[in-house]
């Protein structure tokens, strides 16, 4: 039965061997080959998000968008003076504190003990300040320290985020029990 099937076959039926295996050429469907030629399409459209695919403004507008909500929502300090809603906000941020407890068991423990309870340095822990408990005291007691008594200044030794996020960290020692507390020294600041 020698029909028109039979002889696709045969056309098929490429002329070299290998190992006795000779070559049928199956192409793939024609539904596969464009699916996968799709794929191509899609993924260069994809990657420079162009036009009405994707969000359409592009990756590097997304990824600046993306970078500025995030510069947002964990404020960076800048250098110079810091308002009291900066330090504040900087207070609830938990990578802050962190890069501000970092810097203080590196600068500052040595003086004021790990804990803050104090040492050679008054007991940041407690309600009684020397130099004034808002933050912004703080912020200026740190920044411009108080050399004659002992206080390194710190506003030319540490970078301005390292100081604003110390600072922060510095403001919640407030009423935390440091294991040997120094007696207080100062007025006592009434929240
Ligand atoms: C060499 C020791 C020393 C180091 C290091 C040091 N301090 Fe002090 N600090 C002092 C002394 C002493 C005082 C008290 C100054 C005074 O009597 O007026 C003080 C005061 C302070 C005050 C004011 C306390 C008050 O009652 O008003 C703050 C806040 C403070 N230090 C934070 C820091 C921070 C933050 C660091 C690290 C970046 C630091 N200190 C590093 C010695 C030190």
């Amino acid at each position: 039965m020698a029909g028109p099937t039979n002889d696709n076959i045969q056309d098929k039926l490429l002329d070299h061997t290998y190992d006795g295996i000779q070559e049928y050429d199956n192409p793939m469907p024609r539904w596969w080959l464009l699916t996968f030629a799709g794929t191509i399409i899609f993924s260069v459209i994809y990657v420079m998000n162009i036009g009405p695919v994707g969000n359409g403004k592009g990756r590097i507008a997304d990824y600046e968008a993306s970078m500025a909500a995030y510069a947002k929502a964990h404020p960076a300090p800048t250098g110079g003076d810091m308002n009291a809603d900066q330090l504040l906000a900087l207070a609830k941020d938990h990578e802050q504190l962190e890069e501000g407890q970092e810097t203080y068991t590196a600068y500052c423990a040595s003086c004021h003990a790990p804990d803050g309870g104090g040492l050679i340095g008054p007991n940041l822990a407690d309600a009684y300040w020397l130099h004034g408990g808002a933050i912004t005291d703080i912020y200026n007691t740190v920044t411009n320290g108080v050399l004659e008594k002992g206080m390194p200044p710190w506003g030319k030794t540490l970078k301005p985020a390292q100081l604003a996020a110390v600072v922060a960290y510095v403001s919640t020692l407030q009423g935390t029990t440091p294991a040997n507390p120094k007696a207080p020294q100062g007025n006592p600041v009434t929240p």
